[in-house]
């Protein structure tokens, strides 16, 4: 479905865009990869090689992922790079930055370029996050100035936190000096060990060890507090999950530390009470918490702490789920439901205005990460475009996915809120049928 084009003219869609403090309709020209002209409906003049009617439809700058597992290198059966990317494209994503957790860690620069090389085969832009220490260690830091020269775009050993205040203090310092964004994995794993979900009545019920709240939260707050000793350092908080950490992260953003976090499409969705019947697909890290922690995490997304939407789309084999609860691996997949999840939670169930959920899903992981000439559609900007149907009810089927992984606790699931068309570069590589 992918079409060779140089110029594509987008007509009459609502165009959302929070960074250039648009809400009008508009068309939007696309030339030779950069958006060309916005202008009100009828008004461009140039022609163009290929149209896209986009009355009734929302046209937005492209959606960003801050937190994929594309598992490659060396973990293809669960997903490749370009079934990673084309299930980014099915779910509106123009960009993805990926996780470094994986066979071997992506901790040099010689994998860095390996994983950007367009033998990958991505379908969308790939932006490599390298890891933090050696082989995700925790103790010896990587080259960040190096990862940073070879196009990784910040440095996490994500899939576990990186423990040592000390090895924390060093890549915070490091971050200063190279304005490079740290993402930590915030979880005392000294107190998690052996968890399998989160600590409350459900745990209890289920006879499963659970993750106390803090063990989050007392690393973001640590965290923060390290942040804000090196004028300059960036610390982005990955899968925030708890009312608690949400306190930190406001503590550190008021006295002007350059803090940020990410929250996912499942933690506002659901809750541990979820975790019904050892259901693997429900297991994930961050665990699902109290109802009262998504609720704090509605407010902290409605009064602007929040800075990003990312999924953490995270593919496993079925070998590795459908075992029992405990020994199951940690990780759902969510790229193809982000968008439908978030609609149905924070527009039809909460009432959010859809420009701030656009603003989560592209002006504000663009920050994040500084990814420039993304995230927007002022002129000269990449021609990265997400159009999508806000009121569309679909039911997702899990069976059609595009990710090798279909470890999901939302198949079946009804959603409000679908892609219609995904252009990266200027060229269309999706377009729902
Ligand atoms: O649920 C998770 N899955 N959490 C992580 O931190 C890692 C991820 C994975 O790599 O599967
Ligand atoms: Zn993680």
């Amino acid at each position: 479905m992918k079409h060779a084009t140089q110029s594509l003219l987008i007509r009459g869609g609502r165009v959302i865009d929070p960074l250039a403090r648009m809400d009008a309709v508009m068309d939007v020209l696309l030339r030779d990869g950069q958006v060309a002209e916005i202008a009100p409906p009828n008004k461009i003049r140039a022609g163009a090689e290929e149209k896209i009617d986009a009355q009734g439809l929302i046209v937005a700058p492209g959606f960003i992922d801050l937190h994929v597992h594309l598992r490659e290198p060396g973990q293809g059966y669960k997903e490749t790079i370009a079934s990673g990317t084309a299930a980014a494209a099915v779910g509106g994503f123009t960009s993805v930055c990926c996780m470094p957790n994986t066979t071997p860690v992506l901790d040099s620069p010689e994998w860095v370029t390996w994983v950007r090389q367009p033998q990958r085969g991505a379908v969308v832009n790939v932006f490599p996050i390298a890891a933090a220490t050696q082989a995700s260690k925790g103790a010896v830091l990587t080259d960040f100035r190096a990862l940073q020269r070879t196009g990784a775009v910040a440095v996490t050993d994500d899939g576990k936190p990186v423990l040592s205040e000390t090895t924390m203090r060093d890549a915070l310092r490091a971050s200063a000096e190279i304005n490079f964004p740290v993402i930590q994995h915030a979880e005392d794993t000294r107190i998690t060990q052996n968890c399998s979900m989160n600590e409350g009545p459900t745990s209890f019920r289920l006879g499963l060890r659970g993750m106390n709240v803090n063990s989050e939260a007392a690393i973001v707050d640590r965290d923060v507090q390290l942040a804000q000793q090196f004028n300059g350092a960036r610390l982005h908080i990955a899968h925030l999950s708890t009312a608690a950490s949400l306190t930190a992260v406001r503590r550190g953003k008021k006295n002007r530390a350059r803090v940020t976090c990410e929250v996912t499409p499942h933690h506002l969705a659901l809750t541990d009470a979820d975790v019904r019947d050892y259901d693997t697909n429900f297991k994930m890290n961050p665990p699902l918490r109290s109802a009262e922690d998504r609720e704090a995490l509605l407010a902290a997304i409605a009064d602007g702490t929040v800075d990003a939407v990312a999924t953490d789309h995270a593919p496993h084999a079925q070998h590795e789920k459908i075992i029992e609860f405990e020994r199951a691996a940690f990780g759902i997949t969510g790229l193809e439901t982000a968008l439908g999840l978030v609609i149905s939670v924070l527009s039809a169930d909460h009432r959010l205005p859809l420009t701030r959920i656009v603003e989560l899903f592209t002006s504000g992981p663009a920050r994040v990460l500084d990814l420039r000439g993304r995230g927007t559609l002022l002129r000269g900007s990449h021609a990265d475009v997400t159009i999508f149907d806000p009121k569309k009810r679909w039911t997702f089927d899990a069976s059609k996915s595009r990710s090798k992984s279909h470890n999901t606790p939302f198949d079946g699931r009804q959603l409000t809120g679908k892609v219609v068309a995904t252009i990266v570069g200027g060229k269309i590589i999706y377009r729902a049928v």
